[in-house]
């Protein structure tokens, strides 16, 4: 496996991969788990080669939130790629991202105005530029993100088709613990108590699927059920629990056809994000 930190060296590798065979590609911020691991399984089984890059980007960081702390273990990060069969590891610092002058970001409009993007402005502005700059050095075949991050892969797929990259974005299912809270690198963060307490955001979406099989039809009902289920527990701040349709990302009234229920929640020093897809 190779580790390279040049943005020229990897374009020439990433070249010279492409003219062998399928190459497919994972953007991480590195503190890798099985999520993380999963994405990769699903682009070594889709393609010849497979290139992960793991980068903390501090576009995609308010100025409020935990750039500084966010963990960081390259060490144990390249041990499990290279026990993955991964190819090439990019591992860029700040100054090859974002070199002196640099002035540009992308942006995509109303997809990105609710959800996360309501209280993390800039967030997705930060997490488009950096993607986008990678996807055009590695110039993969397919780019795996993963279901936890909805918002997020429903964003890169909407710049990706309306910019014509050459990329085709593939989203792989949220890989849970045994409890059923989703894997994050931000679960670090979670105290023993609140790590016991975490799996409720899972428990409120299953509660919306067991009330919306039962025939409920009513998001607002749905959203005050899980509210209340979430407020058993305490210590949570919640910032958002919403039903939107999975086209927009829009608010819907009556749960009809396909949604996407989606919780987000402080807990402590973390900031917790979970989602279901359901058909009423
Ligand atoms: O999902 C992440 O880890 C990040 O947002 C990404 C896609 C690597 C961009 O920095």
């Amino acid at each position: 496996m190779k580790v390279i930190r040049s943005k020229a060296a990897m374009q020439r590798l990433a070249d010279r991969l492409r003219s062998q065979g399928r190459v497919g590609f994972v953007p991480t911020m590195g503190f890798l788990h099985e999520g993380h691991l999963s994405l990769v399984r699903v682009a070594r089984k889709r393609c010849d080669s497979v290139v992960v890059s793991v980068f903390v980007n501090p576009t995609q960081f308010g100025p409020e939130e935990d750039l500084e702390a966010y963990p960081r273990d390259f060490g144990r990060d390249r041990r499990l790629l290279g026990q993955e069969g991964v190819d090439v590891v990019f591992r860029p610092d700040a100054e090859t991202v974002y070199p002196d002058g640099f002035a540009t970001s992308v942006l995509v409009e109303r997809l990105t105005r609710g959800l996360c993007g309501r209280t993390r402005p800039g967030h997705f502005s930060g997490v488009l530029t950096v993607v986008a700059k990678l996807l055009n050095i590695v110039k993969p075949d397919i780019a795996v993100f993963g279901q936890k991050d909805a918002q997020q892969a429903l964003v890169v797929g909407r710049m990706v088709r309306d910019l014509d990259f050459d990329t085709r974005i593939v989203v792989a299912p949220t890989v849970r613990e045994r409890d059923g809270l989703a894997m994050s690198s931000r679960n670090f963060y979670l105290t023993p108590e609140q790590r016991r307490q975490a799996p409720v955001l899972y428990r409120s979406l299953r509660l919306a699927r067991r009330m919306v099989r039962d025939g409920e039809r009513d998001a607002a009902s749905v959203k005050l059920a899980m509210r209340r289920l979430i407020r058993r527990e305490s210590g949570f701040r919640i910032d958002y629990v919403e039903v939107v349709d999975t086209g927009e990302l829009q608010p819907v009234r009556r749960i009809s056809g396909r949604v996407l229920v989606a919780v987000a929640a402080h807990l402590g020093r973390a900031r917790l994000i979970d989602n279901i897809i359901m058909r009423a």
